[in-house]
């Protein structure tokens, strides 16, 4: 299924979807396979396209991740009493995510431990691009996505899991992918465009 979005739209009702995931709904890996050939149009420094995705569809692995995510989902909830949105869909997810039918987790290489900005920025701008190609070619086609980081407190025990080579190969999220219930998404509020927006330098109007 392809909406019909034009970019425009794409780029500004890509959200993060969680509650709307529908865990029911099988997810096709041809689907899965499309986003990710588009995912490799993305950029990368030097051209070197050492970035990885490791898609988790096996429910027992599934389960594990969970199991992880939750763990750190529950402190992450403790830290941050009251209500609210995100909060519900934090909440939804860790109880959830083992029924999410694909969890997608792009990896690059190499490690950046340890490493100088400027090689850590060029790593993780190696895959941040793609990962976020993978999202918008998700949201084409009725998918639903959220970029988390949660599992990666447990990121040695996931590439463990995973046979991911960890002195090798980094993880840099875990997406969720499943179709979404409605295919209807909004912009989202965000700062007005001026305060964050500095022409010619920081100090200059
Ligand atoms: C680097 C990064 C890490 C994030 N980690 C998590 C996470 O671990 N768990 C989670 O539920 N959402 C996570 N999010 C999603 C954000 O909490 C938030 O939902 C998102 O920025 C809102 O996006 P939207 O308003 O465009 O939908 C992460 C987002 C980013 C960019």
């Amino acid at each position: 299924m392809k909406l019909d979005l034009g970019p425009d739209e794409l780029l500004s009702t890509t959200r993060s979807v969680r509650l709307r995931l529908d865990l029911e709904r099988p997810l096709e890996r041809e689907v899965l396979e499309d986003c990710l050939r588009l995912a490799q149009q993305a950029p990368t420094g030097g051209n070197a396209q050492g970035w990885s995705f490791v898609v988790v569809t096996d429910p027992a692995k599934r389960e594990q991740l969970a199991v992880w995510w939750r763990e750190v989902a529950d402190g992450y909830l403790a830290a941050r009493p009251g209500g609210g949105r995100i909060r519900d869909g934090v909440r939804h997810l860790a109880d959830n995510l083992q029924r999410v039918p694909a969890h997608v987790i792009p990896c690059i290489s190499p490690r950046t431990d340890g490493k100088p900005a400027a090689a850590q920025a060029g790593t993780w701008g190696s895959i941040i691009p793609a990962a976020w190609s993978f999202m918008l070619a998700a949201r084409s086609r009725g998918l639903g996505t959220v970029w988390t980081t949660f599992h990666l407190a447990h990121e040695r025990e996931a590439a463990e899991l995973l046979g991911i080579p960890y002195e090798e190969v980094m993880q840099v999220a875990l997406i969720p992918v499943a179709y979404t219930k409605g295919t209807d998404f909004n912009p989202a509020p965000r700062r007005p465009l001026g305060s964050m927006v500095r022409w010619d330098g920081w100090d200059t109007a």
